[in-house]
């Protein structure tokens, strides 16, 4: 499989020109596709990892396959932090967030998360139909994760444009794409420069204010690392629930007796969860580069080359899973890669759990029978998975 030289260098596979809306919407077919061309896929500059055991492979050394600032270029002008710096280092950094989000600590949200979901529906019940993605999907987790951080939620709107300029640029000419996503980063680090600020001079109740104070080992950290702490956030918090409701939602508008089993034992929503989690992987991959010349699953691999590790195909690849193609919320030993892992495995991961559990709660008790608006063919974004114009009737 090729697809002839790059004429560009390497960048985030965010910045590839969108590809045809039906392979957007099954994203399985392709991964079946490319791992019918191997489990590794050289396209002459790019390496594609798709098998299950070689994409854990890549995500357990990261000596060889690096998340460092290489990896990426999301208009960002330091690592991000924790996800661009590799270990050792990076486990200082995990020691001081880790607590922030552990189980325990989202326990505490979750009623907060309930009353807000509640206000969302109750907005629009009685409509009998809405867009998911802007009444719910959209404004519940970043509402959660802006007050979280300690960002102000009345310039909501306003950091959900910024975070879309980077993950989602507008046009398809890659070099004006690469210009809107670094004039977004600059935007960016206007806004978290100057909550940092603020929080050094006078420290809240909130994640930014407690960074700035956060000890481990005698490690503390500076300014800019908070900076760069927050960049990063921004766009992991902002972003993924809802790509993660939106594609939940959408499979859940389409499938009567998955459906149905949700609503009539509500119990089993932490095990659907899951397996839409592995069936939709809404991050659908990561990226990685060599630190040197290296070989996975029988393909060599020069130092220096970007690697998309399709966490998307790993979840769906019959060589690992049972019945991959089967959605089965009663799925005994669930290990999905969903959240990625290694040492780079999601921080939110119990928080995001807990916000998409309360949200099918909810919705399913207040609407309980669904569907896709007649006429309406879903469009999903590239990379994180979201539904702009998923549009429900009931
Ligand atoms: C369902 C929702 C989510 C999904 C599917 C998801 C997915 C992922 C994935 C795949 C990675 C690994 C990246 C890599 O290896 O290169 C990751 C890392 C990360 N995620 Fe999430 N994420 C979700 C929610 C969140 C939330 C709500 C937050 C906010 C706190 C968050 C914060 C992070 C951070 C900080 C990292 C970097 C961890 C590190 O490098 O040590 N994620 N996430």
């Amino acid at each position: 499989m090729s697809t002839g030289r790059r004429e560009q260098p390497p960048s985030s596979p965010l910045l590839q020109s969108e590809p045809d809306p039906y392979a957007l919407a099954h994203p399985q077919e392709m991964y079946r596709l490319v791992r019918g061309a191997g489990a590794v896929v050289d396209l002459e500059g790019t390496v594609l990892v798709a098998g299950d055991e070689q994409v854990r492979e890549v995500l357990r050394h990261p000596e060889v396959f690096s998340s460092g600032i290489d990896a990426a270029h999301i208009g960002q002008i330091r690592p991000l932090i924790p996800l661009q710096i590799d270990p050792p280092d990076h486990k200082n950094y995990r020691k001081i967030l880790d607590p922030l989000f552990a189980p325990k600590r989202v326990a505490t949200l979750e009623d907060h998360t309930r009353a807000l979901v509640g206000e969302l529906i109750a907005a629009v019940v009685d409509d009998h139909s809405c867009n998911f993605n802007k009444s719910v999907a959209e404004p519940l987790p970043t509402t959660v994760f802006l007050e979280l951080l300690g960002l102000p939620v009345s310039r909501r709107e306003e950091f959900i444009a910024l975070k879309d300029g980077i993950i989602r640029p507008p046009g398809t000419d890659i070099d004006k794409r690469k210009k809107f996503v670094d004039e977004t980063g600059q935007k960016i680090y206007a806004v978290l420069e100057e909550v940092v600020t603020a929080r050094e001079a006078e420290p809240k109740d909130d994640f930014i204010s407690g960074f700035l104070t956060a000890e481990v080992d005698g490690h503390t950290l500076t300014h800019d690392e908070v900076v760069d702490i927050g960049y990063l956030f921004f766009l992991a918090g902002l972003d993924t629930v809802t790509a993660s409701l939106d594609c939940f939602v959408a499979y859940l508008a389409r499938h009567d007796e998955h459906r149905r089993a949700l609503v009539d034992d509500p119990g089993v929503i932490p095990d659907a969860v899951e397996e839409l989690l592995r069936w939709e992987t809404p991050v659908a991959g990561v990226v990685r580069i060599t630190t040197t010349d290296t070989e996975l699953g029988g393909c060599p691999i020069a130092a220096h080359t970007p690697v998309a590790v399709m966490l998307g195909s790993a979840n769906t690849d019959e060589a690992a899973w049972p019945d991959a193609e089967t959605v089965d919320f009663q799925r005994p030993d669930n290990k999905h890669l969903a959240f990625g892992g290694g040492a780079h495995r999601c921080l939110g991961s119990h928080l995001a759990r807990m916000e998409l559990r309360v949200a099918l709660e909810e919705w399913h008790a207040a609407v309980p029978d669904y569907a896709i608006r007649d006429g309406i063919e879903l469009n999903y974004s590239q990379g994180l998975r979201q539904i702009e114009n998923l549009e429900l009737v009931w």
